[in-house]
């Protein structure tokens, strides 16, 4: 009897599929020299592009992009780098899928593995990518969930290594909501082992089972702290995020008030070091989480984390289908 063995170790209950199929969920599934290849290679193809070097590594393949929500630059650097390397892609939101007529997700998953090479899937509950990843004989990719975004955050590890050469002896800073964001950035200083501080609002932190399963893992401190000076303080690396995530619209107006003293403003930043970087995902609500000054400044690579976005995708797509 052969087994198929999921990112998360479980086993298929059927016990019955042939192909080991690999999957990128969460960070926490992945090792340190797996999270490194996928960025370092990602660094490479970004160079080698700059020469005009195209490779052409994904042709005749296809993936399929299914998108519960909003999305501008995962879904179009997903598909640029798709087509870039030669293959194609299939976009679609489930509201045009018999998911909304009630078809259960494990038929979905089993279908649309007969028909592509990967499945890439932005949705709310990380039990979604779970149960897809369980049926599918294709890779199921985490484009973000309510719990996790894996993908962005090692295009953000890929941008700080590109400006700073290493991550060692770097504070990185997370500053406002333990979100989807904070909770893949924790998940990375696990698997990469780097220090990381997080500053959040009471009501606000990382989930606690994560925090505590990264601290186990980890062998530097994940630090928690409430104060935004103290955090940013002698920072060389601060990322932040929109106060109110997608599905939380509702909760706009009270996150306003409460995350005040996390806006990342001039006078916040110059507690940092003076080559500090800031990151943020993007996208940004300018006066909310980061001033328009700072967000325009010379120490933000935002645009830059949007850019490396599409060459980890690369990265990602040619480890996932072609190993
Ligand atoms: N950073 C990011 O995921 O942006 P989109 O929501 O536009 O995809
Ligand atoms: N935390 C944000 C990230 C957007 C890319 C959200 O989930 O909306």
């Amino acid at each position: 009897m052969e087994v198929r063995f999921l990112s998360s170790g479980e086993r298929d209950p059927s016990e019955r599929v042939l192909i080991m199929t690999k999957h990128l969920l969460a960070l926490k599934d992945c090792d340190r020299s797996l999270l490194r290849a996928l960025v370092d290679r990602a660094l490479a193809l970004k160079r080698e592009a700059a020469g005009g070097v195209r490779h052409k590594t994904l042709a005749g393949r296809t993936i399929s992009m299914l998108f519960d929500k909003p999305s501008t630059r995962t879904r179009v650097s997903f598909e640029a780098a798709m087509y870039g390397m030669g293959g194609q892609v299939i976009h679609m939101s489930s509201r045009e899928s018999q998911l909304t007529r009630g078809e259960p997700l494990k038929d979905m998953a089993r279908v649309m593995a007969r028909y592509v090479d990967a499945l890439v899937v932005r949705t709310y509950g990380q039990e979604v990518v779970e149960e897809l990843a369980r049926y599918s004989d294709v890779p199921v990719i985490n484009a973000l969930t309510d719990l996790y975004h894996p993908c962005q955050v090692l295009s953000d590890v890929m941008t700080v290594l590109e400006k700073k050469e290493t991550l060692d002896g770097l504070k990185i800073v997370w500053l406002g909501d333990g979100n989807n964001m904070a909770h893949s950035w924790i998940e990375a200083a696990s698997v990469l082992g780097f220090p990381l501080t997080l500053a959040c609002p009471e009501g606000y932190e990382p989930d606690a089972a994560i925090l505590e399963a990264a601290r186990q893992r980890s062998e530097q401190p994940i630090t928690l702290l409430r104060d935004p000076v103290e955090a940013v303080r002698e920072a060389d690396v601060i990322n932040v995020d929109v106060w109110a995530s997608m599905g939380q619209e509702d909760e706009q107006e009270q996150r306003l008030r409460i995350f005040q003293a996390y806006q990342l403003n001039a006078g916040l930043l110059a507690h940092a070091r003076k080559d500090a970087l800031v990151l943020h995902c993007l996208p940004a609500h300018r006066g909310e989480e980061i001033t328009d000054d700072v967000l325009e400044g010379e120490h933000s690579v935002a645009f830059d984390q949007a850019e490396n976005k599409m060459h980890i995708h690369k990265s990602i797509l040619e480890y996932l289908i072609n190993s």
